[in-house]
Order: C-alpha cells, then sequence, then structure tokens
C-alpha cells in the first residue's frame, strides 16, 4: 500500500514586489539580486492576510481536485514557520475555516523543510489506517522580514500550497524518503525573540528581534551539500539512479543553490522545476508552488518520478521521492 497525490492546489497573494522596489528601499540592484539570488519579484500579502488565509485558498483548489469534502478529512497538517499565532496551531484555525470535523489537527516547524517533513509524517499515518489527510506549506514570511536588512529582505516572498494524500494499493505513490537535522547551525538562521527564551519586549522591538536574522553565505554553503545529500539518499534508498528521474522540484532559496544540485545529480535543467524568478523564497510553500506549476504545465503526469529535496532552519533537511 502507498501515499499518493490525490490532490494539489495553491494559492498567492495578488501584490507583487519587483526588484526596483528593493531598490528604493535598501543599498541594492536589480542586477545584483538576480544575479545572486535569481529573484525577479515576489508575491506579497497585505493588511490582515495571515498564513490561514493563503492555506484556506490552497486547501479548497487541492481538495476539489481530490473530489473530497472537507467533512472527510480525517486529519490536516500545516508546516509553517509563520503561522497566525503561536496557538491555536494555524492547522486548527483552518479546520474551523474549512468546516472540517473533529479531527487531529497540528503544524511542523521544521523552516523550508516543513513540507516535505509533513510528507513523511502523512506517509506513516496512511500507512497506519488513515485515508484522506490535508497537508499544507504555508507562508507569510513577508510578515517576519526585516526590510531594513539588505542582506535577506529581497529573498522572501508568500504563499501556500495543500495536498491531499490517499492510500492506493497502484504502483504509484511516495517509494522513499531521508529526513535529517542538525540543531549546531540553529543560530546561522532564525527569529531570536518572541519564545520563551526571549519574549517579546519593548527592546526585542527595537532590535529588530522578531523578523529573520540568517548569515546567507553560510547557510548557502550548507545548503549546497545537504540539498545533494538529500537527493541522494532518497534515491538510493528506492533504488533509482538520477537520470530516471523525471523532475527534480527543489526548495527555492537561491538559483545557485538549485543549480548546484542539479549539477551534483546530472540532472539537467530541464528537468528542474524553477520557479524562484517569480515567487522568491516561499520556504514550507515552495515545493508544493513549483510541483503544481510543473502538474499545469505539463511538465509531470501520473507515472512519472517526482524527487523532492529541501533544506531550511534548524537546520533541517531531506529528500522524497514519488511517482505521482
Ligand atoms: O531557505 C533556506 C535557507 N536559505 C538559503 O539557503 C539562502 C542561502 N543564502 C543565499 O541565498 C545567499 O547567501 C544570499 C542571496 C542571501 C546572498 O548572496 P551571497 O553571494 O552569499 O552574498 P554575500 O552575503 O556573500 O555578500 C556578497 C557581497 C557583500 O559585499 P562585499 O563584502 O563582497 O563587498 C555584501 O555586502 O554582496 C553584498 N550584499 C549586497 N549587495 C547588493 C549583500 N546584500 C546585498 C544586496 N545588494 N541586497
Amino acid at each position: 500500500m502507498k501515499t499518493y497525490l490525490a490532490g494539489i492546489g495553491t494559492s498567492v497573494p495578488p501584490k507583487i514586489l519587483d526588484n526596483a522596489y528593493f531598490e528604493t528601499i535598501i543599498d541594492t540592484s536589480d542586477e545584483w539580486i538576480r544575479t545572486r539570488s535569481g529573484i525577479r519579484e515576489r508575491h506579497v500579502v497585505e493588511g490582515t492576510t495571515a498564513t490561514s488565509d493563503l492555506a484556506l485558498d490552497a486547501s479548497r483548489k487541492a481538495l476539489a481536485q481530490a473530489n473530497i469534502e472537507p467533512k472527510d478529512i480525517e486529519a490536516i497538517i500545516v508546516a509553517t514557520a509563520t503561522p497566525d499565532m503561536y496557538f491555536p496551531s494555524t492547522a486548527c484555525v483552518l479546520q474551523n475555516k474549512l468546516g472540517a470535523r473533529n479531527i487531529m489537527s497540528f503544524d511542523i516547524a521544521a523552516g523550508c523543510t516543513g513540507f516535505l517533513y509533513a510528507v513523511g509524517v502523512v506517509d506513516t499515518f496512511i500507512k497506519s489506517g488513515y485515508d484522506n489527510v490535508l497537508m499544507l506549506g504555508a507562508e507569510c514570511l513577508t510578515k517576519i522580514t526585516d526590510y531594513t536588512d539588505r542582506s535577506s529582505c529581497f529573498l522572501f516572498g508568500d504563499a501556500a500550497g495543500a495536498v491531499v494524500f490517499k492510500k492506493t494499493e497502484e504502483d504509484r505513490g511516495i517509494l522513499s524518503s531521508y529526513f535529517a537535522s542538525d540543531g549546531s547551525y540553529g543560530d546561522l538562521l532564525n527569529m531570536p525573540a518572541g519564545g520563551s527564551l526571549r519574549p517579546a519586549s519593548h527592546e526585542t522591538v527595537d532590535q529588530h528581534l522578531h523578523t529573520i536574522r540568517m548569515l546567507g553565505n553560510e547557510v548557502f554553503k550548507v545548503a549546497v551539500r545537504a540539498m545533494g545529500e538529500s537527493a541522494l539518499k532518497a534515491l538510493e534508498r528506492a533504488n533509482v539512479a538520477p537520470e530516471q528521474v523525471d523532475l527534480l522540484v527543489p526548495h527555492q532559496a537561491n538559483i545557485r543553490i538549485i543549480e548546484a544540485t542539479a549539477k551534483r545529480l546530472h540532472i539537467p535543467m530541464d528537468k528542474v522545476a524553477v520557479n524562484i524568478d517569480r515567487y522568491g523564497n516561499t520556504s514550507a510553500a515552495s515545493i508544493p508552488l513549483a510541483l503544481d506549476e510543473a502538474i499545469q504545465k505539463g511538465r509531470v503526469k501520473q507515472g512519472d518520478l517526482v524527487l523532492m529535496v529541501a533544506f531550511g532552519a534548524g537546520f533541517t533537511w531531506s529528500g522524497v521521492l514519488m511517482r505521482l
């Protein structure tokens, strides 16, 4: 029995910030941002729009594609680094907005690897008897972006990607997975305040400690290594060679990390899903966003082998191989 993707849906807010906007608020240039990160523009939420709003929109699309009603969902898992609030979980907020029945709902915190960690959890649930599990990567990263930090503020965008997983006896679904973390890297990418260590105070607000802090080039080096390792481990566990992969769907953090990962696997870029140019880094939402686009454009179809790899705060990293 396998866990297969029965429906997928995404949501991005309509407002777009292009690189020219950043030229007006920090010392940068469109050329530098494009060449160092691959980003041209990103979608950003406005006003009171929260992660659960994007999640709701994406969920409705995924449920419609899977042809199931909210009352049929058996569990909701939301991977996010930007929940609506600490508690209740965004999964519970979403459950209420969807009108789903009394089911297990919880969030997963694994940074940009959150979507793949959630896939791993759902796979275990399905294999232990669940069907119809709704899971998401959903983020409003721009709500925790420090727009005075020239080294990171241009990177982030907002989006949600929802997937319905079901069980099947067919030869499709999740074939293998690999998960890892190393907390000794925690200080290289974090949001320092707002938790029990440094609760919110006037001082933490004044020091911009409720926003993303990242030592970009240190993170970059580990990301390149970990994304490649994740891909190779997932392939090895399924006894699949890189050349058999129909589409590589990497977390969209930086075009140079994506290209380095593809190069290490000897996978040509025409077999790699890339949309960082239009959405930036949307953390846990980036893989479903890129996968949904690839499916809609007909780049992959049922029966194709899709390799997903991610890396993020923690550090966490993961690779998941599935047959669509
Ligand atoms: O989502 C999962 C985790 N995230 C990632 O994996 C992201 C990893 N990191 C990155 O994507 C890249 O490190 C960045 C795109 C954030 C930065 O690129 P970089 O090539 O690592 O730049 P850098 O930090 O090494 O800085 C290079 C130069 C510096 O100038 P000097 O010291 O060489 O004179 C910076 O001061 O670029 C300068 N710089 C900028 N220049 C123009 C830094 N930020 C900017 C900017 N515009 N916005």
